[in-house]
């Protein structure tokens, strides 16, 4: 189901603009930012508060207007106990946007039932390098991917309620967020950085989240080439923009004049200064009018959807929910390695034997659901890769070892037919940076004290859902409820110990196998090799000890394929400086770079193994209306049953334009069946920026296209001619 197009001229902005037009100066004000006071709220976030209430904003109960109440994700509903899923970039690695579409509409249902109706979770920031400490809450380095799979979430989630697409825009360094001035060519910034957001804005998407940086020297709340020039101006949204929270605007007439709508969470630099502001002259009535339109009719669009009943919070981690959160975990697995021993390859584990399995590492047992920042999800319960194995293998006498001391690791892995080494990240490693800030001016944006009344209605408002309480697993934590420092990453690599753990085991025990717990890439050429079978897992959802168990002992198919490419070496990648105060994005990031370096990747982009085995043939690429596809026949050429993902890799002949991923198609196939499968390829992903016309143009010419299973694959090559448009 496609959402219905954005309001412009419509009903909802004329009805919008009536009730507008019948507001005091006080609630159009009021509609400006979000409804909490500053210091209560920061105090109940701090019990929690984010775990237990929605953030409201824009509600005039005089006029009946209901306003939004926001709740975060991508991983989940992060309000109550609710279904943890898979981290977004796990679920990038499925590439299956009918998947990514389900999961949207669980989230969307669940957000129901806890009383919001805004999910904040369709995080699709490029992967710019893969230390960036949120990489785990986008898709991955390629905007057309990334594209689809935040399409697929937003039609998903306005099944049933509002979405909103963040962080607009080039916001992919965290530690450097509050401080950091990207500067970005035009070309670059719309064939890479924007591409994505775009496509979510012509699927409909409600809301827009501006980003804490700064691009090309304004604050991304504050910045009016953005948030008119680009997202109104050229792409014609007609929904709201929020500021991130806090520190999300800088100036407040400049963020009114830019175009951000709302200021979130709290009354802050907004209630601070925009009076004074309208009074002298340095803001206008016009378009605070604006703004609050945008809000009402983008609400009054949702009317339809969120007048339904909401379901009740039975709903929250049911049954369904869960089996679709397994579902997406073992889809998400990538296979890089599965060499033979003694003829055969270590997986899949026949799960009716009994095997002596040696379950090696701390994160073997340990709940490692994802970061610890505003995507955190409070999952009832969460099944982990011992529990998975322990399900799957019922015959199986598991030894479990934290590898904390390698020779005693080593030992064990001796005396066992198997041995799976669980290692990799945590919170701790990577994720939203929730440490000291180094910009101590940024208190200077804090306001004075709370209005006593408000807080007084804020504090009756939230008197129930104080009452929510975190699950066990999280109750054990040592800061419990609260957020982990995260930030960007120290190395690409693993922790030293770590590396020492699979050298020690895969000596010990020829069939070693090594999970790799990550939000993104990470360096293994040092070990790899080493152990004959290796696993890309993730951060993966309170399934995600079964979904991974499901893969393991060949279940289900490895159908997952990376959303990023695996670098040999670090130096390979584009730089990075956590530290940055300015820093320089350019176009070549990702498989593109590796490409125009001439390196190739350690395990490409949209790499990924099978139990089985799959040929392309037979393709042909064709121009019909306006539109390009490539038909191909795929054939299943193993012995089992599973999917592929065929990728199509464009480039317009006579440039030097590298190739780019330009349409994919996931397809499951029986052993031995050959299917026809249709890769339709969108005119926007043959466009090039235009910095004449300021304008996304697809050039007339030849393009080649590459039907392939990775971004280093031949592949087959086929060719179109598009026509220039008629005069
Ligand atoms: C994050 C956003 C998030 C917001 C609300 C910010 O710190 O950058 O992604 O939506 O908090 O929790």
């Amino acid at each position: 189901m496609t959402t219905e197009p954005p309001p412009s001229e419509d009903r909802w902005g004329a009805e919008a603009r009536s009730v507008v037009a019948s507001m005091t100066d006080q609630e159009k004000l009021w509609c400006l930012d979000g409804d909490a006071p500053f210091w209560a709220g920061l105090t109940y976030l701090g019990e929690s508060g984010y775990h237990k209430s929605p953030f409201r904003a824009a509600r005039v109960d005089r006029l009946g207007l209901p306003g939004f109440a926001f709740s975060d994700g991508p991983r989940g509903v992060v309000v109550d106990q609710a279904t943890c899923f898979p981290v977004s970039m796990a679920r990038g690695a499925t590439w299956d946007v009918d998947l990514e579409e389900r999961i949207g509409d669980a989230v969307g249902r669940e957000l129901r039932a806890i009383g919001a109706d805004l999910f904040g979770g369709v995080c699709v920031n490029i992967l710019r390098h893969p230390a960036w400490g949120r990489a785990q809450e986008t898709y991955g380095e390629d905007p057309f991917h990334v594209g689809e799979m935040g399409a697929a979430l937003t039609r998903g989630v306005q099944h049933h309620v509002m979405a909103c697409v963040k962080h607009f825009a080039c916001n992919s360094m965290e530690n450097a967020r509050f401080q950091v001035d990207i500067t970005v060519d035009e070309v670059s910034l719309h064939e890479v950085y924007l591409p994505q957001f775009r496509r979510i804005v012509d699927e409909g998407v409600a809301v827009v989240m501006s980003a804490y940086n700064s691009v090309n020297g304004e604050w991304c709340g504050d910045n009016h080439d953005l948030l008119t020039g680009v997202l109104r101006d050229e792409w014609g949204f007609g929904g709201f923009v929020i500021s991130d929270w806090i520190f999300g605007i800088r100036d407040a007439p400049r963020s009114l004049h830019a175009g951000l709508d709302v200021e979130m969470p709290y009354r802050m630099i907004r209630a601070d200064h925009l009076p004074a502001a309208l009074e002298g002259g340095d803001a206008d009535w016009a378009d605070v009018d604006r703004s609050v339109e945008r809000v009402v009719a983008t609400r009054k669009r949702f009317d339809d959807v969120l007048s339904r009943d909401a379901p009740d919070r039975s709903v929250l981690a049911c049954p369904e929910h869960r089996s679709l959160a397994r579902e997406a975990a073992a889809k998400s697995v990538v296979l890089l390695r599965n060499d033979p021993v003694d003829g055969q390859t270590v997986l899949p584990v026949e799960p009716d034997r009994p095997w002596t399995v040696a379950l090696i590492g701390g994160l073997a047992t340990a709940v490692n659901l994802g970061d610890g920042g505003s995507s955190d999800v409070w999952a009832p319960e969460v099944v982990t890769v011992a529990d998975g194995v322990r399900a799957a293998l019922p015959q199986a006498a598991l030894s479990v070892d934290d590898g904390g001391d390698i020779a005693r690791a080593a030992d064990l892995a001796a005396s066992c037919e198997l041995a799976l080494v669980v290692v990799g990240y945590t919170r701790d490693d990577e994720g939203e940076f929730i440490g000291e800030f180094a910009s101590a001016h940024l208190v200077d944006l804090f306001p004075g004290a709370d209005d006593p009344d408000l807080v007084a209605s804020f504090e009756a408002g939230i008197a129930t859902e104080r009452l929510i309480q975190p699950p066990p697993h999280v109750a054990g934590r040592s800061q419990p409820g609260g957020f982990a420092e995260g930030g960007d990453r120290v190395s690409l690599r693993l922790h030293d110990h770590d590396v020492a753990l699979i050298r020690a085991v895969s000596a010990a025990n020829p069939r070693t196998v090594v999970s790799l717990v990550a939000g993104s890439a990470v360096v293994i050429a040092e070990w790899d090799g080493c152990a004959p079978a290796v696993i890309q897992s993730w951060y993966s959802g309170m399934e995600g000890g079964l979904g991974l168990a499901d893969v393991l002992c060949g279940r289900v198919d490895p159908t997952g394929r990376l959303p990023f490419s695996v670098p040999a070496r670090e130096a390979d990648l584009p730089d990075f400086d956590a530290g940055a105060t300015a820093f320089v994005y350019g176009a070549d990031l990702g498989y593109w770079h590796l490409a125009r370096q001439g390196t190739p990747a350690a395990y490409p982009f949209g790499f990924g193994l099978s139990y089985t085995s799959f040929s392309l043939g037979h393709a042909t690429a064709t121009v019909a209306g306006g539109e390009v596809h490539v038909d191909v026949t795929v054939t299943n050429t193993g012995g089992r049953d599973g999917a592929d993902v065929v990728q199509v890799y464009a480039r317009r002949l006579g440039t030097d334009r590298p190739a780019r991923l330009a349409g994919f198609a996931r397809v499951e196939l029986a052993h031995g069946e050959r299917a026809g499968v249709r890769i339709p390829v969108p005119a926007a992903a043959l466009s090039e920026r235009d910095v004449g016309s300021h304008a996304m143009v697809v050039h007339p010419g030849r393009y080649e296209l590459r039907v392939a299973h990775h971004a280093g694959d031949p592949g087959i090559v086929v060719e179109v001619a598009l026509p220039a448009p008629p005069a």
